[in-house]
């Protein structure tokens, strides 16, 4: 699918004057209903273009399949600031018994990007109505951000020419609503994958001098791997390898001619970007040599560490103390070695990407992203508007 210009010219009816004409509860609540997959989500991008037609304001859709620019332009000259929210959902079952839940089998809005587009909305909806700040907003509308490369599919459809710094957000519910995580710096992990084949000798399960037992060296391996954070990365520095899934042999009495360890990896230092995949391979090769065996190894990047930029954090961090007012509750030790495909922005542009607090406990709101139950406080969605339009009037001046 091409791109194509929905212009504010040809399609212009009136903004909206009252913002009863917008309201972000209703809008999530509709996107929650129809959760679509990576690079699937036309039916959301439809609903969000209805919404930006319908209050008058140009965009762009059908980039990288699903994804939608809006560009909305300030009544004075100044810099482009471009604002992104992810639109895909997961393929989870949703368990909330809500009114508003999930439409679709097995798909279910369980990360919160749901919210991510009725704040964006927001944004534009304000924006577009007042035009009282200098240079342009670009809004990104972004499909596929679950580990499906849209991220990088918007910038090579390129979202970010002319653009001068970008920012993102992420409902989370590690943080309290009315809390505000933001930090300068590594804030998400980069996250890598690999899978790897042990090629042994299989054979009789009592004549193992006749063979190669890739489940012996798949545990020795998984063993050599636990030192490679403990003992070859500083511990300042931090760093995960995990093996999610290990499979291998057929019958109890049988040794496995093969065994599979599939693994995650994730660190916040760019400078391991290089270490990592080579220390693996390097464990892997040294322990099949060992005992005489073969591999074959898939190592792939999934998304690079986020590192935010001090600027821009400044820019996010002063709007979020303007919103949320009492200093305590802007957080910076939020790390989280979770990743984002938001860094990919990063690479190209200033920016900073942070964490809206959206858990309320008292209201049983507190399930972990990705969780069957996960649901949020939605008195978040006015806040992340509020912090976003601040860092527009901000970034502008
Ligand atoms: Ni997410």
């Amino acid at each position: 699918m091409q791109p194509v210009i929905i212009s504010s010219r040809t399609n212009r009816q009136k903004i909206p004057k009252s913002s009863k004409d917008l309201d972000l509860v209703e809008l999530r609540r509709r996107l929650h209903q129809i959760p679509e997959l990576g690079f699937e989500e036309y039916k959301t991008s439809q609903f969000i273009s209805q919404f930006l037609t319908k209050w008058g304001i140009e965009h762009q859709i059908g980039i990288a399949k699903t994804g939608i620019v809006v560009t909305i332009k300030g009544n004075r000259a100044g810099r482009t600031l471009a604002i992104r929210a992810d639109m895909d959902a997961l393929p989870i079952q949703e368990e909330n018994k809500v009114s508003y839940r999930s439409s679709y089998p097995g798909v279910m809005h369980a990360c919160g990007h749901d919210g991510h587009c009725a704040i964006a909305l927001g944004v534009a909806y304000h924006l577009a109505k007042h035009r009282n700040f200098a240079g342009t907003v670009k809004i990104i509308f972004q499909p596929a951000e679950e580990g499906l490369g849209g991220a990088k599919a918007m910038i090579e459809a390129g979202v970010l020419e002319a653009v001068d710094a970008i920012i993102g957000l992420h409902l989370w519910n590690n943080l309290s609503v009315g809390t505000v995580g933001v930090r300068e710096g590594a804030l998400m992990a980069a996250s890598e994958a690999f899978n790897c084949t042990i090629l042994g000798k299989g054979g009789h399960g009592g004549m193992p001098h006749q063979t190669v037992d890739a489940v012996v060296v798949g545990a020795f391996i998984i063993q050599a791997f636990q030192t490679i954070v403990s003992r070859n990365i500083d511990p300042l520095d931090a760093a995960v390898i995990t093996i999610g899934q290990l499979l291998a042999g057929k019958k109890r009495n049988v040794i496995a001619d093969i065994a599979q360890l599939n693994g995650t990896v994730r660190y916040f230092n760019p400078a391991l970007a290089q270490f990592l995949p080579q220390r693996i391979e390097q464990v892997i090769k040294g322990v099949c040599e060992l005992f005489g065996a073969n591999y074959e190894l898939d190592y792939q990047q999934i998304s690079p560490s986020l590192i935010n930029h001090p600027k821009i954090t400044e820019l996010v961090r002063s709007a979020a103390l303007s919103v949320v007012e009492t200093p305590p509750l802007l957080v910076s030790q939020c790390q989280t070695l979770a990743s984002e495909d938001f860094a990919y922005y990063l690479e190209k542009v200033p920016g900073c990407f942070f964490f809206l607090g959206s858990a309320n406990a008292a209201k049983s709101l507190n399930y972990p992203h990705h969780h069957p139950l996960f649901d949020f406080d939605e008195s978040a969605l006015k806040t992340g508007v509020e912090i976003l339009l601040k860092c527009v009037e901000n970034f502008c001046i």
